[in-house]
């Protein structure tokens, strides 16, 4: 499964990537408000740190806007994938930004039904979001499963992009059920480390180790 982080905060971003952890970046425009910087720059920063997808999201909603804006944000960089909302306009924008070979991550999903009609589309990426699912009781992982499900019915290469994950369980039910990716935020990723056992053990063996060099 690859890992993305959901992110607009440079400084994370660099620390999870010397983790070794990190295929690519997600934002979202709540994100990139909070970094402060402008969208462009916030992005460009972002390309020099991962050498993978970095999702950039529209602010349009029609069609005639989305379509020249994700031209433009494509334009920024190679690896830029142009996030476009699950609404009607936004799929006749994905498939004409397909059309042109510009890579697509249709966001704000939580149907399986919807995922459905993203594929035909023609998304390169499609976002359920799982925790606000969770969110109003309703189980967001089912979502992934029904979508897993469907998409291997039918052969779609569109690829499941675990969103608004939450929790160590949500990172390893998307692993059990075969997600391609999962985005999480850098809190979720740091919790995914952490073991007592582990830290008990290494304070274990650091203190034999003391032990016996006296
Ligand atoms: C996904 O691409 C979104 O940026 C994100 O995962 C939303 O997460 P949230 O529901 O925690 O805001």
């Amino acid at each position: 499964m690859k890992i993305f982080i959901d992110s607009g905060d440079t400084n994370e971003i660099r620390e999870a990537h010397e983790m070794g952890l990190i295929d690519g970046v997600t934002t979202n425009p709540t994100l990139a408000s909070k970094s402060g910087k402008p969208f462009k720059q916030l992005i460009m920063e972002i390309t020099e740190i991962i050498d993978g997808p970095i999702s950039a999201e529209v602010v349009s909603t029609t069609a005639a806007e989305i379509i020249p804006e994700g031209e433009g944000l494509a334009q920024w960089h190679k690896n830029i994938v142009v996030k476009v909302p699950l609404i009607g306009e936004g799929l006749k924008a994905v498939k004409a930004l397909t059309a042109k070979g510009i890579k697509t991550n249709v966001t704000l999903c939580f149907t399986a039904s919807q995922a459905l009609l993203a594929a035909k589309a023609g998304a390169t990426y499609i976002s359920p979001f799982v925790g606000r699912l969770d969110d109003i009781s309703t189980d967001g992982m089912q979502v992934i499963r029904d979508i897993r499900l469907i998409y291997d019915n039918y052969g779609y290469e569109t690829q499941i992009l675990t969103a608004s994950a939450r929790s160590p369980m949500h990172f390893l039910e998307a692993a059990r059920i075969g997600s391609d990716v999962i985005t999480a935020p850098f809190s979720v990723l740091k919790q995914l480390l952490h073991h007592p056992l582990t830290d008990s053990g290494l304070k274990k063996f650091l203190a034999d180790w003391e032990k016996a060099q006296k």
